[in-house]
């Protein structure tokens, strides 16, 4: 198709007064009389087509009248700043190449209608080109990019952990198993911050990033049974420094997407000065605090019983940014947590819950680093010490306070985007009672 540049939408500002090629899709198509505004996209963003009748003639403007939605199209026109238009362009078509004509009998199943949450999920392979869907993608790829991008530029080395491990890490209620050759069973890793324990003794500051897994039997808004989290851990630090890098962590990714992605957000009709007061510093309180300020909110909660959504909710009313709740009961924390050496009964642990009902982002602490207390805990969660053996030989070699933390990706991105369920924050969800497609 000629020789005009081959541009991406979001490029468009770039080559405006130009003809250029765009390929894409049709999203939606309005006519009236002897004009067609078909609206296309690409990908990178979209993008209001405008075919005149008198100018492109009868056979190009036929085609226009019925390109069918999803169709691939190759267009050529030239490019015009428009106020009206989203993006703030529009491509005048003079020529339209159909790729693949999706067939009117058979159209595509995902209308601008509304569409049952089952129904769309079942198209999740096609529900992803929707606006919305398209949007919170989007926001994903920054959040990502900027955890990457904060830990790397703050001297942290990335060392990814494996996903089959012998062990639990994070409670055994919630593993996946799975027959492993010879060896008996493997559990899908529900964190990787066993093993960046080793690898923090090697490299110094390290985080890992990928999948984690777990069998969640609970249907809630925040659950997926596979989820992508990042986390860094660092030796010499004890829980303030942990909740020092976790504020300056969020801030910056909440300042990232702001920078990057003020289109989306919009498209997802999201109140921007609610992230833009996501700033240092978070406040700081105790669960024994927390547990009082609950209390005289009217909740149930009793000391030594973990918060429940309900009450997340309850504590960041009135915050306009994260708060950090350190010192939860050692009962109800993992085995690796520290107890707190004063007052045992607490451990050295950290929740970030976000504002505005969304809950945890980020769960984490300081370890035990003692050789005797560490094997203690192992017993007492009924955990096979033979699977630990490497994990206590940290001890063993050179322990030192360390300590860190994990954010969960589908929670951060739903937060940030303002939508009610993490489902719609990852392409392919996995829930309990889902894994296709
Ligand atoms: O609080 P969690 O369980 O902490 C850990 O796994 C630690 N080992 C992390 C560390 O210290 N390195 O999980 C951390 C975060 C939660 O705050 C939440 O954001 C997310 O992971 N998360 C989930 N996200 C989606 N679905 C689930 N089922 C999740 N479980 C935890
Ligand atoms: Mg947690």
């Amino acid at each position: 198709m000629t020789d005009a540049p081959r541009i991406t939408i979001e490029k468009a500002a770039d080559f405006a007064g130009q003809t250029v090629v765009l390929q894409g899709w049709v999203h939606n198509l309005r006519k009236s009389g002897k004009i067609a505004f078909p609206i296309f996209r690409d990908g990178t963003g979209f993008i209001q087509g405008v075919v005149v009748k008198a100018n492109v003639g009868d056979e190009i403007f036929e085609a226009a009248k019925h390109l069918t939605q999803e169709s691939s199209v190759r267009v050529r026109g030239q490019l015009r700043a428009e106020d009206r238009a989203e993006g703030g362009y529009e491509i005048e078509v003079e020529a339209i190449e159909i790729l693949q004509a999706v067939s009117a009998e058979d159209p595509f199943p995902i209308t601008p209608k509304e569409h049952g949450i089952d129904f769309l999920l079942d198209r999740r392979h096609l529900w992803l080109r929707s606006r919305l869907q398209h949007a919170i993608a989007r926001v994903r790829h920054s959040v990502v990019k900027a955890s990457r991008d904060f830990f790397d530029n703050n001297g942290f080395t990335l060392a990814d952990t494996p996903i089959l491990t012998p062990a639990a890490c994070e409670g055994t209620t919630t593993l996946f198993e799975t027959p492993y050759f010879d060896l008996g069973s493997a559990y899908l890793s529900q964190s990787g911050q066993l093993y960046s324990e080793a690898t923090a003794m090697a490299l110094g500051k390290v985080y890992c990033f990928g999948p984690t897994f777990r069998a969640e039997k609970s249907k809630t808004r925040r659950h997926l049974t596979e989820f992508w989290m990042v986390e860094p851990e660092m030796p010499f630090v004890e829980l303030d420094g942990i909740m020092d890098l976790a504020e300056e962590f969020v801030e910056y990714v909440v300042a990232r997407v702001l920078e990057e992605r003020q289109q989306e957000l919009k498209t997802l009709e999201r109140d921007t000065s609610k992230l833009e007061s996501v700033k240092r510093s978070f406040p700081r309180m105790t669960y024994d605090d927390a547990v009082k300020m609950l209390q005289a909110k009217g909740s149930e909660i009793q000391w030594g019983a973990d918060f429940g959504n309900t009450d997340e909710g309850i504590l960041s009313e009135g915050y306009d940014r994260p708060i950090m709740v350190h010192r939860f009961p050692t009962e109800i924390k993992a085995f690796y947590m520290r107890p707190d050496p004063t007052r045992p009964e607490v451990a050295l642990g950290v929740d970030v819950i976000a504002p505005e009902g969304y809950g945890e982002l980020i769960g984490g602490g300081q370890r035990i680093h003692e050789y005797d207390d560490l094997v203690k805990k192992i017993d007492e969660h009924g955990l096979p010490r033979e699977a630990f053996d490497w994990f206590l030989d940290l001890r063993k070699y050179g322990s030192v306070p360390h300590g860190g933390f994990g954010m969960g990706i589908e929670r951060c991105v739903a937060w940030i985007c303002g939508i009610e369920h993490v489902r719609e924050t990852i392409a392919f969800p996995r829930m309990i009672h889902r894994v296709r497609p």
